[in-house]
């Protein structure tokens, strides 16, 4: 409620200002290296289910172009099992120059989402 609250205060204001950009992966409307962090909140890996692992690769690579670093939390399903896309996403961003890592944060609003990846040039 209070990200909630602390966003809807700010709302028109990002909007007159330029700070609200309507954009859809796997396509960003910004130029490379725009942003230093760029993050998926509930999105990617959530709907593996409907969103291809494919899908999920061209997304990481996209946040990837336009941001130097990407994190995405939590790492499950709709159904809190592990992302059946996560290890081949994974290991092709490690072996395309990639330094990618699994935390454990202290935030967990899904039961067991207590995971957020974080994904770097080496
Ligand atoms: C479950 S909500 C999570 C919202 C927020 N990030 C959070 O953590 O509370 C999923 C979000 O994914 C967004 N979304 C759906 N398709 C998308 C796409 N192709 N690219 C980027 N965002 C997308 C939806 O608009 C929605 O805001």
């Amino acid at each position: 409620m209070s990200a909630m609250e602390t966003f809807l205060a700010d709302f028109d204001a990002g909007k007159d200002e330029g700070r609200y950009i309507p954009g859809e992966l796997p396509s960003l409307p910004f130029e490379g290296g725009k942003f230093d962090i760029a993050l998926s909140s509930h999105f990617l890996f959530l709907y593996s289910a409907h969103l291809s692992a494919e899908f999920h690769l061209r997304a990481l690579q996209e946040m990837l172009r336009v941001s130097r670093e990407v994190r995405v939390f939590p790492l499950l399903t709709l159904d809190s099992a592990s992302s059946p896309h996560l290890h081949c996403v994974n290991e092709h961003l490690a072996n395309n120059g990639f330094d990618v890592e699994v935390k454990h944060v202290p935030y967990e609003f899904q039961q067991g989402g207590n995971e957020m990846l974080v994904i770097k040039p080496v």
